[in-house]
Parts: structure tokens; sequence; C-alpha cells
């Protein structure tokens, strides 16, 4: 009876991991979303019976001090086997390193390097990461040096210092759970480029295209597998 967490569910591929872990009524599903005020009718359409919606806005640390607490509620002893950290922004696209928004920059070291970050410490103190966990930090090919270089045209630049630093937190968390939980393994993810709001038309993927390799990723991980960097073909990235 695996258990998964997720966060920013209320649509992309956060929504895409809830509708195809919903589909065996053997998983129990923490789903986090934003905002519980939000439109979330997507999200409830495609839950099970033992999905639980849950607030979580992983850019306020408080939001995920109080997430923590009621999902040790809600699990009741049970701890969480996969930690899907999928919420992300990509704020000021447009920006190139010689045009950075502060603001938007600031954001998104908010919601993609503390969330996550905040999102394990807080979990793990609570006594509610397995000690198998596997964590996924969703990255971006634009968080790898060597591809970001090869980007052309130039932009998103803000997004991609963040999700560079995001993939500097997983070789951190993976090193640094050891001690703690010493079957974890934390990988970063590169889903591919998905049609989803943040994708954008342009997008090649279909969500459950890129989500479902995403899985078969996530469930294939062993020790060996400890701090990489995966695209969701199984393929390893350069960081
Ligand atoms: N789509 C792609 O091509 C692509 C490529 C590479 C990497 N990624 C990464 O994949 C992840 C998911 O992206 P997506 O394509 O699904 O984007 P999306 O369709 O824009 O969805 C983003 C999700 O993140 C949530 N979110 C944003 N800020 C949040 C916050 N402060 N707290 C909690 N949830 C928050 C959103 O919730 P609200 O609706 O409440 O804002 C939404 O559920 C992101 O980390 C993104 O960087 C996507």
């Amino acid at each position: 009876m695996p258990v998964y967490c997720i966060t920013g569910t209320n649509r992309g591929l956060g929504l895409e991991f809830v509708r195809q872990l919903a589909q065996s009524s053997d998983n129990t599903i923490i789903a986090a979303t934003r905002s519980l005020s939000s439109d979330l009718a997507n999200l409830k359409a495609v839950a099970s019976p033992s999905t639980h919606i849950v607030e979580c806005d992983t850019g306020n640390v408080a939001s995920i001090r109080s997430f923590v607490k009621e999902v040790a509620q809600l699990l009741g002893g049970k701890k969480i086997d996969f930690l899907l950290n999928s919420a992300g922004v990509d704020l000021g696209s447009w920006q190139s390193s010689l045009t950075l928004g502060p603001d938007d920059l600031h954001a998104q070291i908010d919601i993609n390097v503390i969330g996550p970050a905040k999102t394990v410490e807080l979990l793990l103190h609570a006594g509610l990461l397995s000690s198998n966990v596997r964590i996924l930090n969703m990255s971006s090919g634009l968080g790898s040096m060597q591809r970001s270089s090869e980007i052309k045209p130039r932009k998103c630049a803000g997004y991609s210092i963040s999700k560079a630093g995001l993939n500097m937190l997983t070789v951190h968390q993976s090193e640094d759970l050891k001690p703690h939980l010493p079957g974890a393994v934390v990988i970063a993810m590169d889903p591919g480029w998905v049609k989803t709001r943040l994708g954008g038309n342009g997008a090649v993927l279909e969500p459950h295209e890129s989500i479902g390799g995403v899985l078969r990723v996530l469930h294939g991980l062993t020790s060996e597998d400890n701090g990489r960097f995966y695209h969701y073909t199984g393929e390893k990235i350069p960081w």
C-alpha cells in the first residue's frame, strides 16, 4: 500500500501524476495544492477514494509546516514512500541574464528551490518519510549547465538559475539524508517539454507520455541512482 505525496496537483504534471496513480486502489495519495480556494474540479475528477487533497503553498514555509501537520494526522503512523516535488513556476520567461527581474528570480528561488528543501526537511523531522523513500525533484533541461549553454534563443534565465539550484539541492539532499534514512534515493527529473500551462503551446509531449515515463523511471530506482539527474525517458542528463 504505497503512499505518494505530490505537490502542485491542481493542474499540469502534478494533476497527471494523480490521474495515473489514482488508477490503482492500492495507492494512498496526498495531493497537495497551493490553495484549496482555487478551482479543484479537475483534481477532484481524477482523485480516487484514497486521495487526500491538502493545501500546501510551497512558496511559504508556514504553509509547508501546516501541511506537514495535516499529513501526519491523515497518515496516522504510515509514512511516505514517494515524494514528488512537482510544484514550480517559470516567471519572466523572456528575461535573459542581462535583463533579470529580481522579484521574479526571488519568487522562483522561493517556490522552485526553498519549497522542495523545506518540504523534505519538515517531513523528515516529523518522521513522515519511509526509510526507503524515493524523492523526485521536478527539474528541467534548463537546469543543466551543459544544455542551457546550447539553448537558442536565449531566455528563461531566472527559471534556469532556479532549476540549477534545485539540481544542487538534489545532490545535497542525496547525501544529507543518508544518516537519517540510509535507503533514501533522491533524484532530479527533466519531464521533457510537455503541453501544460508552463510548457506552452509549442510543447511536444502530452502529459500522459511524460508522466508515464517519469513513473517508470521512479519505480525502477535503486540505491545506485541516488543524487542523479534523469530525463523522463530514463536517459541520464549531464549536470
Ligand atoms: N511543462 C514542461 O514542459 C516542463 C518542463 C520542464 C520542467 N517542468 C517542471 O514541471 C513542474 C510542473 O510544471 P507544469 O508543466 O505542470 O506547470 P503548470 O501547468 O504551470 O503547473 C504548475 C503547478 O505548480 C503549482 N504551483 C505553482 N506555484 C505554487 C506554489 N507556490 N505552491 C504550490 N503549488 C504551486 C501550480 O498551482 P496553481 O495553479 O495554484 O498556481 C500548478 O499546480 C514544474 O516544476 C516545472 O518547472 C515542466
